[in-house]
């Protein structure tokens, strides 16, 4: 368990970018997480969606002497009538601390900045955690698919219209 953090200490940033300090280390760093925390099918291929225009990664990290350390991420791609949040991720020591939440916050204001409308996810039913953030965030469950994953893995679509954000 890591020391508790203060969520106004923390840095979000997009990544790649030339102004964060230690870019790469960042990414590598997502990219050692995202081994760990998914089975190997649902990993997300950084290397090649990255180079996609529509793929939006954003890292939330926070600064100790020897430089940046990862928290957590999001990736999320960009359409016109629907944006789709793919991936979010708190490093395990970093959970249960309100960061999770703040960190999707974070990019739902990024999107409504953006004129982006509507946003959905999909989320794996026994995934108790990630649902109570996503309603959390003020997603609602509407759509269930059986087998979705996988045989016997359930997945349930949550959308968030951003038109009517507080
Ligand atoms: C899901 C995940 C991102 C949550 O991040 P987090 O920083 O721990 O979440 P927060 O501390 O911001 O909590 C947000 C909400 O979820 C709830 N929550 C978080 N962890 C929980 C747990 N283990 N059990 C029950 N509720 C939980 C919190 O109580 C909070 O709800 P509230 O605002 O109603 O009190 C994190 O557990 C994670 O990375 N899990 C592995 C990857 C994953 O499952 N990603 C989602 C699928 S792509």
């Amino acid at each position: 368990m890591a020391e508790p953090v203060d969520l106004a200490s923390l840095t979000f940033a997009r990544l790649p970018g030339k102004s964060i300090p230690a870019s790469a280390r960042l990414l590598a760093a997502i990219k050692q997480t995202e081994k760990r925390t998914f089975p190997g099918n649902e990993a997300f291929d950084f290397d090649s969606e990255l180079k996609k225009r529509t793929t939006v990664l954003h890292c939330v990290y926070h600064t100790r002497a020897d430089g940046p350390e990862l928290c957590g991420y999001t990736v999320h791609i960009r359409s016109k009538l629907m944006t789709r949040i793919h991936k979010v991720c708190v490093v395990e020591p970093f959970r249960e601390q309100g960061i999770g939440k703040w960190m999707v916050g974070m990019v739902l204001k990024e999107l409504k900045k953006a004129a982006a409308e509507n946003v959905d996810l999909w989320v794996d039913t026994t995934r108790v955690s990630a649902r109570r953030l996503y309603e959390a965030c003020g997603f609602k469950e509407v759509q269930i698919v059986r087998n979705y994953y996988s045989p016997g893995r359930d997945g349930i679509r949550m959308e968030r219209n951003l038109e009517v954000d507080a």
